[in-house]
């Protein structure tokens, strides 16, 4: 089996929503002090749901890949929803990562989850921090 699958070079080579959103309701900016990877998130809410999102991503192909189908799974959902979005689904809407490659979803997360949270406080609209928790990668295998 090839080490990626179709999916995740399909949205390597040709990723969806590249870019940033001037007008952004909600900015996410998130890191991985290992790798050095940086990925930011950019969404648009109207009336509760995500109506545009961007990325921009400094780092490897799978970093990529993964905000290109996070933006995916959460374009047009409820916020509440895109909350919800973890990385194992990243990771099985894209047939899989090789296993030292699933921290990269895990970004992908983290960033989505920045910018709803980065739109929640600028709104003053309240929230559990509970689902804030920044993913600590020292346990995570890498
Ligand atoms: Fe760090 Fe991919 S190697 S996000």
């Amino acid at each position: 089996m090839a080490l990626y699958s179709d999916k995740v070079m399909d949205h390597f080579q040709n990723p969806r929503n590249v870019g940033k959103l001037d007008d952004a309701d909600g900015i996410g900016e998130v890191g991985n002090a290992k790798c050095g990877d940086i990925m930011r998130m950019y969404i648009k809410v109207k009336d509760g749901v995500i109506t545009d999102c961007k990325f921009n991503t400094f780092g490897c192909g799978s970093a990529i890949a993964t905000s290109s189908m996070a933006t995916e799974l959460i374009k047009g959902k409820p916020i509440e929803e895109a909350l919800q979005l973890s990385n194992k689904a990243v990771v099985e809407a894209l047939d899989g990562l090789p296993a030292h490659k699933i921290h990269c979803s895990v970004l992908a997360e983290e960033a989505v989850r920045a910018a709803v949270k980065d739109y929640y406080d600028k709104n003053g609209i309240a929230y559990n921090p509970d689902d804030f928790q920044i993913h600590d990668c020292e346990h995570c295998h890498d």
